[in-house]
């Protein structure tokens, strides 16, 4: 057997000329290198508010002797997922159209301590100057009807390269560690929506979300208790208080 003809298009029994082919792949590389270069923007996009939400939680650190952000979790979209939601909504893939449809290429996911921190990190976030929000959705204050809880912002950061700035969009998704908890938990269970338990399912996985939810607010009434009780620390109370804070590192 004759080994080029192994190879589909670059079998030389004459379909294609050569140069049909060179521009072809050129062509078909050249998409590929912007869907790439698109791609690097949102990454440094995610990078860029990663940034901004760490220095939120150190000069609060500092500050207060506490973190209000547990933990930073990233996410760029993959490409088949990109190409999956695209074809969800009916969208033809090009550049523009992926720009122009979805917001959460870049994913960042912030973990925090405390409902409140949750509002105290989104307004600090929201209010610089360099960042655009351009959806709020308050799953907190208006939870899915499965029990889902979280604060999701849809924002748009500028991003500057050597010869242009970029304005990039990504999807910020606040939530307390145990709001993440339920989230993490219930997208893994995979139950079939027509099963006969499904309705049962659905109902213990909402209770499951009440009860975290009840926790949440107990912990944080908590917490804001002994924020208050502070005041009434004795002298030396109050320089161990502040030595704490020399600890913090950055
Ligand atoms: P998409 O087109 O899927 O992005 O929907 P949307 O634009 O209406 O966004 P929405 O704010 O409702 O949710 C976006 C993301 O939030 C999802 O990709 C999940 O990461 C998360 N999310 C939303 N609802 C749920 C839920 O019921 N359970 C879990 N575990 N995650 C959820
Ligand atoms: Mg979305």
């Amino acid at each position: 057997m004759d080994n080029n003809n192994m190879l589909p298009g670059v079998n030389l029994v004459g379909q294609f000329s050569e140069s049909a082919l060179l521009s072809q792949a050129n062509g078909l590389m050249d998409t590929v290198l912007d869907i790439k270069s698109l791609l690097m923007e949102y990454a440094c996009a995610i990078r860029e508010i990663k940034t901004k939400l760490e220095i939120l939680d150190t000069e609060f650190a500092v500050r207060y002797s506490r973190n209000p952000i547990s933990a930073i979790h990233t996410r760029l979209k993959s490409q088949t997922s990109i190409v999956e939601k695209m074809f969800r909504k009916g969208v033809p893939i090009s550049r523009k159209n992926i720009e122009n449809t979805l917001n959460d290429i870049a994913g960042i996911r912030v973990i925090c301590s405390y409902i409140d921190d949750i509002y105290r990190i989104a307004d600090a976030l929201i209010a610089q100057d360099d960042i655009t929000l351009i959806e709020k959705k308050d799953y907190i204050e208006n939870p899915k009807p499965n029990g889902y809880r979280s604060l999701h912002l849809i924002v748009s950061v500028p991003v500057f390269f050597a010869e242009e700035k970029k304005i990039v969009k990504a999807e910020v998704q606040i939530r307390t560690i145990a709001m993440d908890f339920w989230a993490s938990l219930e997208h893994g269970i995979k139950y079939k929506k027509d099963a006969p338990d499904a309705g049962e399912i659905v109902e213990r996985l909402k209770e499951c979300a009440d009860v975290i939810a009840h926790t949440d607010r107990e912990m944080q009434d908590i917490r804001i208790r002994m924020d208050e009780s502070r005041p009434q620390m004795d002298g030396l109370e109050k320089i161990y208080e502040k030595l704490k804070r020399f600890d913090v590192s950055f």
